[in-house]
Formats: C-alpha cells, structure tokens, sequence
C-alpha cells in the first residue's frame, strides 16, 4: 500500500482514540499513538521513534530541539534503527553512514489495540537506490509494543540463497536531566572499543559516568543496563536479546556544537545507549533464517 494517503491509512490502520495517522514535520507521515499508559510518535520514514512517554513520566525518548525532520534525512534523537551496517560501511566510505533504513521508505503492515498497549508494525520497502546498496533478499521488520513499558523487536529474515552479513542498533536517544550527573549500571567490568582514543581495548571500572565526548562499543554483554537519573528521580531499565554488544555514545559540547540539528547545549539532555549487533558481534544469518534484535525499555523509581 501506499503510504501517502492519510485517510486510506487511518481508514486501513487507525485505531478510534489510539492510533492516528498525521501529517507531521517536514511533511512526513506520522504515527500518533495514546493509550491509558502511554503517548508515542512514530515517523514512518525510517520507522523512527521520535517519542516515548508512560503517562505521569517525562518522555523517556530525547528528540533533539533542533532535529531536521525531512524527506531522506537521517533524525537526530528519537530511535534511529541503524540497519544492514552500524557506523561506516565496512567498506565503501561514501553509503551512508548506519546503513538504510533509518531514512529508508516503510509500510505499516498492521496495528492492534490490546489493554493497556497498542502494538504497530512496520515493514521496510527498498527503493532500487537502496537496493544498489544492500543487493541481498531480505524483509525487514518492526514491531512496536507500546504502554507503560516499550518494547521493540527488530527482525531481519534472509529469504535469499545465501548467507547475509548484518550489523545494527536501536541508536536509542534517552532524556536525561543532565548528562554530568547520570550514571549507567550493568556494564561493569566489560570490555569496550573507545572509539575516541584508536578503538583501543578498555576494561569499565564501576559504573559508566560520562564526562567527555564518549563513544565505546562494550562487547560481549547481553546484560541489562540501567541509567540512574536523580534529577528525574527515576531510573531506566534497558533490557535486550539478540544482542551482545552495548554501544554507548554522547557527543559532548564541542561536537555537539558543530551539529546543526543538536547545537551547543543539547548534549547535556541526552544519552545513547544502544543494543547492537556491532564489532565482533555482527551476525551471519543463513539463507531462511530470521534474527530478533529485542529491547524492553521501562522507568522505575529511584531507590532513596
Ligand atoms: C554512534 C556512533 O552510534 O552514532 C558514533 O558510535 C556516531 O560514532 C553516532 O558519531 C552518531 O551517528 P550519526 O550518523 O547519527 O551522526
């Protein structure tokens, strides 16, 4: 179906009261989603998350001030699904950085309204530029689970004849109060890339507390990870499967500053931590098979 037409998708796919299909910034097609646990917003393009909200919480999603929501750009903030390739390509410099289907074309393949959740799903469709790219049968598919908690599952199934090479995230922008005060939980003692000083081994000691430009891909780790956030009195959980790699990853001011569509204050309001499939942990699916990249993400108090 085309994915143009407002009222054929809120005909086809909008749910009274909970599901509802707009035309957003930079006139893309958005997903507006309310229900007794949640508000969310979900730009089709890129099936990008750009908000996450349980009812009574700040949203837990970070959306950049300054983010530039337009035709075949990538969004800074939100959930950009990085996808066949996390980072450069490994060997081509000039395709896009995280591959193509954070600013790809997709379809909603169905919406459901369960009790307290609403579920959506998405479906990426290649242009033949992007199949120039990526030249490998493959469906793409996003799930969505929305309520007092959100949990996405990423799904790449090879319907080709052969073997596929695939490295990914969920390059999830959390809100924070102040990036000088957060700590991150769960990723204690594991071994990380410093992409900041030659991709060099390191091993976290304690906590992961962010005072510089940081960008680490930790390896090895399907642990949970929680970011303690005392300005917001809360904490968020982080819970993952098909993933053994954590990338963690906040630009700082000087980066920050030369970015247009985040400028010079907004790093301090932001922190990725993305569930990956990177570095050593990138996946060979074979022909037929189906790999789930989950993540569950939920908000609990903090523990005086
Ligand atoms: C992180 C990478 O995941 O994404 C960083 O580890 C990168 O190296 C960052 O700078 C942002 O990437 P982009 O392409 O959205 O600017």
């Amino acid at each position: 179906m085309n994915n143009t037409d407002i009222s054929a998708l809120n005909a086809q796919f909008g749910i009274a009261g909970q599901v509802t299909f707009v035309e957003g910034q930079g006139g893309l097609n958005a997903i507006e989603i309310n229900n007794a646990e949640c508000s969310a917003n979900i730009v089709i393009q890129g099936a990008h998350l750009t908000h996450w909200a349980p009812s009574g919480q700040k949203p837990v999603i970070w959306l950049s001030p300054t983010a530039d929501i337009a035709p075949n750009k990538a969004i800074r903030g939100g959930i950009p699904i990085c996808w066949p390739w996390f980072g450069p390509h490994p060997s081509k410099a000039d395709f896009p950085s995280h591959g193509i289907a954070r600013t790809g074309h997709w379809e909603v393949i169905a919406t459901t309204a369960l009790a307290d959740k609403t579920q959506v799903s998405l479906r990426l469709i290649k242009n033949l530029e992007e199949n120039d790219l990526w030249p490998h049968p493959t469906i793409l598919e996003c799930h969505f689970t929305l309520g007092r908690a959100l949990e996405i599952d990423l799904v790449t199934h090879n319907t080709g004849g052969d073997a596929i090479h695939i490295g990914q995230a969920l390059h999830t922008y959390f809100n924070i109060s102040d990036i000088h005060n957060v700590s991150v939980n769960g990723l204690e003692n594991c071994y990380y890339l410093d992409k900041v000083d030659a991709s060099k081994r390191k091993q976290q000691q304690g906590p992961v507390k962010i005072s510089a430009e940081t960008d680490r891909v930790y390896t090895d780790t399907d642990a949970d990870c929680l970011i303690s956030d005392p300005g917001f009195q809360r904490q968020m959980r982080i819970e993952k499967r098909g993933s053994q790699s954590t990338v963690v990853w906040n630009p700082w001011a000087e980066k920050s500053a030369a970015m247009a569509d985040m400028g010079k204050s907004a790093y301090s309001n932001m922190l990725c931590v993305e569930s990956a499939n990177a570095a050593d942990d990138e996946r060979t699916i074979q022909a037929g098979d189906v790999h789930h990249l989950w993540v569950r993400y939920s908000v609990e108090s903090m523990i005086p």
